[in-house]
């Protein structure tokens, strides 16, 4: 079997991250810590904002989470009401309608063609706002498509937001580091001051820095979000853990050149991987995705064909005779709010990217 569904990094944990928890636990570091993070991990935080996104924060404006799941959670379930809406553009991470949901939300999903990058167009968004939304929920880099917006891109929802005071936004920008051919990162509050104060901006150490299992976000509000979300941690899990913070402190006020290696390794096998789907005629590609390390081509042309014995009508069908012919585990695009497509993850070594294509190639040609 060989696993392309996996949505985190296959790499281990930078060295000098692991040495940094080793010696925590050494000094003693096993107690609570305070429920929205040390103070020492706080202002690690504010100080990558400043000195990455040019983002000002202070440390009552942060909020650490166990991954950037909880801060999700935590921001939702804080300010979302019943009848309140929360606009997700889709494809979407599989959690975001989930959550609202669970808060008692209306999730609002707006459709993004693979014509279009996969992005909301301003248009859209304007024509899916109403008096009942609460937040648009923004994911650049994207999990499942990997899409990012440019800061032009970022800037024309920014100006469509303008003129809706009551939106927040919920930037999840948890794959900042993971962008390729030198795409410049940005953050909606960034991009527009105007948003800063009804924007949460998320992130987290899970998935740039190969820290999953740590369990360590964060989010950057206004006071007022920030306290709430806090509130709500306090009742759920207390702070996240005690040496993983710590872990994650070194983790941020190293340079992102430490974790560059990662990124460069992902690159290649992006490249790869659609050279390789490429020339499967079935397997529909946007231009290369900017971030992220997954790819999602619209495999619909497969739909009503029967293939193997078995009659393959959604991408679930696709995925499963994947899985139990080919051996090569995918995730089907169902689960993104995208019938029609695969996620392909890349983060797996080249020869097992080359061997899982050659069986997928193999089966369906
Ligand atoms: C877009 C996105 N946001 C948030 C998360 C949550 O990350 P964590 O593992 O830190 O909870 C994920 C994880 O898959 C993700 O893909």
């Amino acid at each position: 079997m060989i696993g392309l569904g996996a949505g985190e990094p296959d790499f281990d944990t930078p060295d000098h991250v692991k040495e940094a928890a080793a010696k925590a636990m050494k000094d003693g570091c096993t107690k609570y810590t305070d429920v929205p993070g040390t103070i020492e991990l706080r202002e690690a935080v504010c100080a990558k904002f400043e000195r990455e996104n040019d983002l000002i924060y202070t440390p009552d404006q942060i909020q650490v989470a166990c991954g950037g799941k909880q801060n999700i959670y935590n921001a939702i379930m804080a300010s979302v009401e019943e009848g309140d809406e929360v606009i997700i553009p889709a494809p979407y991470w599989v959690s975001y309608p989930d959550i609202v949901l669970l808060a008692g939300g209306t999730p609002v999903i707006v459709v993004c063609e693979l014509e279009n990058g996969f992005k909301i167009e301003p248009e859209d968004l304007e024509a899916a706002i109403t008096p009942k939304t609460k937040w648009l929920v923004l994911n650049s880099p994207s999990n499942p498509t990997g899409a990012a917006y440019s800061k032009d891109q970022m800037r024309a929802l920014a100006e469509v937001l303008m003129r809706h005071p009551h939106v927040w936004v919920m930037a999840d920008d948890i794959y900042e580091h993971i962008v390729y051919d030198g795409f410049d990162f940005s953050s909606i509050a960034q991009v527009e001051p105007g948003l800063y104060s009804r924007t949460a901006t998320l992130n987290g150490l899970s998935k740039s820095f190969s820290m999953t299992g740590w369990r360590i976000g964060y989010l950057a509000a206004s006071k007022k979000i920030a306290k709430a979300c806090n509130k709500m941690q306090g009742q759920i899990t207390s702070g996240a853990n005690c040496i993983a913070q710590q872990a994650a402190i070194k983790a941020l006020i190293e340079p992102p050149s430490k974790i560059k290696y990662m990124v460069e390794e992902f690159k290649v096998r992006r490249d790869l991987i659609i050279k390789l789907l490429n020339q499967i005629e079935g397997f529909k590609l946007d231009d290369p995705p900017s971030g992220a390390f997954y790819i999602f081509p619209d495999i619909s042309s497969y739909f009503g064909k029967e293939i193997k014995g078995k009659m393959i009508e959604n991408s679930s069908d696709l995925a499963m005779l994947l899985l139990e012919v080919a051996h090569v585990a995918t995730v089907p695009g169902d689960a993104f709010g995208s019938p029609n497509c695969l996620r392909i993850s890349y983060a797996a070594s080249r020869e097992n990217i080359e061997d899982a294509v050659e069986r997928i190639k193999s089966l369906l040609t």
